[in-house]
């Protein structure tokens, strides 16, 4: 991998988070936000396996389109390396494996991988030449990326008419631009509500351990010009008690077939502070986050992450030695706590078995 630091800082109108180019794909290093802005080359579908794994991309969608992209960058490396179809095929489908393996909760990395693949195959069928595929397989990760930004304002727009005016919103994670092709999920539904002058605060959860609240989302709006109050996790049913949240909105990493959502650890708190207040709680995810072979949330795979995340803060430990550490990195909130989801098709509420296969099924 390869680090390209930028010395002018780069605002939300021009932020690319992830970008094709011939010979490689270009990361926005989000484990170095928002002290440092700098890119990193991505040569190899290894080194972007590798990125996803240590986050420096990071985010549902976001991985999902890193995920297609490597897909690209294997189709480029096994052309110079056989002329045989059988060989690229079998390169291609090997570096899949490893991508799809880099983390295992969002399902967007899997469902991008899988397309991709799934268009190699029809074009191998149709014998079309080795080069023409690479080509064509880069147009179709391209298609990926833009679809998610598409999707991303189309959420925004009817996640915007669901709010109130001067609406006060809380939000967990970062579910923005950075976590995205751009626009946001959570976020895009905020900075469309704000354009309306519907927004009025932002309340970020820090979220432990990794501070994607008070590092990324913070980051983003402060960029944005949107009004935005850090909080720590734990103060969510203090402020809820206090009239101080009109409406929760959150993205997702994989939504189940009964409506169950699975997200940053810490979200399922939140839905039941919300729940307990009466305050509605809202996902909003593109169709590439529903995982329709799984019943519940029940059966979706939780990342467990390294318990130095845990142990302190950024590098800095202060746990003393001998503690056990317990760190998954995402929870499911049931979909009993959600009060709609919301999609690039429309917004879908309870019941959600129902619902959710009638606009996505
Ligand atoms: O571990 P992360 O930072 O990849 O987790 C991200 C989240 O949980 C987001 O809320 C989710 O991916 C939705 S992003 C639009």
């Amino acid at each position: 991998m390869m680090m390209m630091t930028l010395t002018t800082p780069v605002t939300q109108n021009n932020l690319t988070v992830l970008a094709l180019h011939p010979t490689h794909a270009t990361l926005l290093d989000q484990t170095a936000l928002p002290a440092t802005v700098q890119y990193v080359e991505i040569h190899t579908p290894q080194a972007m396996a590798e990125a996803i794994q240590t986050m420096i991309v990071r985010g549902a969608p976001a991985i999902g389109i890193a995920g297609a992209f490597g897909i690209v960058l294997s189709a480029r490396i096994a052309l110079k390396a056989t002329d045989s179809t059988e060989a690229f095929h079998q390169h291609i489908l090997a570096d899949a494996q490893l991508l799809r393996k880099s983390r295992p909760t969002a399902v967007n990395l899997m469902w991008a991988v899988d397309r991709m693949l799934a268009y190699l195959a029809t074009l191998l069928i149709a014998e079309t030449p080795l080069a023409e595929i690479v080509e064509k397989l880069a147009t179709e990760a391209l298609a990926i990326h833009e679809e998610d930004l598409q999707a991303n304002y189309a959420m925004g727009r009817f996640g915007a008419e669901l709010l109130p005016e001067n609406a006060r919103i809380h939000t967990h994670c970062n579910a923005g631009a950075l976590a995205t092709a751009g626009h946001g999920t959570a976020l895009g539904v905020v900075r469309e509500a704000f354009a309306q002058g519907k927004c009025s605060m932002v309340y970020a959860d820090e979220t432990r351990p990794r501070l994607q609240g008070g590092k990324l989302t913070t980051w983003e709006l402060v960029q944005a010009g949107i009004p935005v109050t850090l909080v720590c996790d734990g103060m969510s049913g203090h402020m809820m008690q206090k009239g101080m949240v009109d409406a929760v909105i959150v993205g997702a990493d994989r939504i189940a077939s009964n409506g169950d959502a699975a997200n940053k650890i810490g979200t399922y708190n939140l839905a039941l502070a919300a729940k307990a207040h009466g305050v509605p709680f809202y996902v909003a995810a593109p169709s590439s986050t529903f995982d329709f072979s799984l019943a519940s949330g029940q059966e979706i795979p939780i990342e467990e992450r390294e318990a130095d995340e845990v142990l302190g803060l950024d590098g800095n430990r202060y746990a003393p030695e001998g503690v056990r550490v317990y760190n998954p990195g995402f929870d499911v909130t049931p979909a009993h706590c959600i009060a709609g989801i919301i999609t690039e098709k429309g917004v879908i509420f309870p019941p959600f078995l129902e619902n959710l296969k009638t606009l996505l099924g």
